[in-house]
């Protein structure tokens, strides 16, 4: 999925530190998750990762590429095939087709990020073509309507919100977040919806069950106790991601109880998902409050070196909760992630930025 923060490009440059630092492996925690690409990455390796975010979607892909460890069958009675090639249940890819093959339905999703529904309509939010807000709407349904029928157990229900979060991001109307629609239908809008299957990560020999986890950083921290790697990559500036990211939200958390809509995108109610990591003036309080709730041998942290939070804010911290001495920072260039080009209200400083990560030991 397109995402503000992604570390996936980062990854190997990641590992390799992390190599650097402890050759073997053993339990770590990344409560800044995202896409959950550093989180799967580690479990490739052979960590017992323990995953969270704030966010519904990101959960649901934590569950698909971190807890679960093969892709699961389906023991969907209620579509008439118990058995599939020989073997109970059916197939991932045969419960996508089923699901694909839904008529389109008029439901939240059209009514309100669609022009053919009376608020989106109203609005002229063009999120999606009338057609594809129609599947979206059928198959969340769909899903909800199994996992009200214990047709789905929690893990699987998880997998199969990913699958559409990550369709509806490719068919989405928009130049990459869903901050704004663009006014005249892309290329990508105009396809039809596609279900594609994700994969989650095995677990390699060794590794220990991984999990997922949506809330607070410091509680998930605090939760798993002892660690050998805490990997924090939170926010650095003041763009709160329920802002961006508030369709993949919805169809992530679905609309059982309707959300009031604000303004010209249909932005959903956000006070429990905005962030101190994106306030200036609560950002370091955040960071302490974190750390003293960790219990982590080997602290890596994440940053733009463009965030709120200068370098040398980062080090004085760091320094004061473990051994100083082993403090280091090292970093990558990279391209910065653009959604939109430079405009009136935006003009990016330069082209490349710098991510820095920044390391601490715990005696
Ligand atoms: C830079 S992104 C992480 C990107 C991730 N490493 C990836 O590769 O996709 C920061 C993430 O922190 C989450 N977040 C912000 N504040 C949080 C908090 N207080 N507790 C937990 N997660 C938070 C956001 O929802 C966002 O997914």
């Amino acid at each position: 999925m397109r995402y503000i923060g992604n570390k996936t490009r980062l990854v190997p440059f990641i590992l390799d530190v992390v190599r650097r630092l402890e050759p073997s492996v053993g339990v770590a925690c990344d409560p800044f998750a995202g896409t959950a690409s550093v989180s799967r990455a580690l479990k490739r390796q052979g960590w017992t990762v323990h995953a969270g975010d704030l966010m519904a979607f990101s959960y649901a892909l934590q569950v698909t590429h971190v807890e679960l460890d093969r892709t699961p069958r389906f023991p969907v009675s209620a579509l008439g095939a118990g058995e599939q090639g020989g073997r109970p249940g059916l197939s991932y890819a045969a419960i996508l087709r089923e699901l694909e093959g839904l008529p389109p339905a008029h439901g939240f999703i059209s009514e309100h990020y669609s022009p053919d529904g009376l608020a989106g309509g109203r609005h002229g939010r063009m999120y999606f073509t009338p057609e594809n807000a129609g599947l979206i709407d059928a198959i969340r349904q769909r899903i909800a309507e199994w996992r009200a029928e214990g047709l789905l157990d929690p893990a699987r229900c998880q997998l199969l919100l990913a699958t559409l979060v990550e369709a509806a991001d490719r068919v989405a109307n928009t130049t990459g977040v869903y901050a704004s629609f663009v006014k005249s239908w892309q290329p990508n809008a105009c396809r039809r919806l596609e279900l594609r299957q994700l994969r989650p990560t095995s677990r390699r020999n060794g590794g220990g069950r991984c999990t997922a986890h949506r809330g607070e950083a410091a509680g998930r921290v605090a939760a798993v106790g002892t660690m050998d790697l805490l990997y924090l990559d939170p926010p650095y500036n003041e763009r709160q991601y329920p802002a961006y990211y508030h369709i993949p939200e919805l169809i992530a958390s679905g609309w059982d109880d309707p959300p009031e809509l604000r303004g010209k995108t249909g932005l959903i109610p956000d006070e429990d998902l905005r962030s101190d990591w994106c306030r200036r003036d609560r950002c370091e309080a955040a960071l302490r409050e974190l750390l003293g709730r960790a219990d982590a041998r080997h602290i890596l942290l994440s940053y733009n070196d463009e965030g709120l939070l200068a370098p040398e804010v980062i080090a004085d911290v760091l320094r004061e909760t473990g051994d100083a001495d082993s403090y280091r920072r090292t970093g990558t260039d990279y391209r910065r992630y653009r959604s939109d080009g430079d405009g009136p209200g935006r003009t990016y400083r330069r082209d490349r930025v710098r991510e820095q990560l920044h390391y601490v030991k715990r005696p």
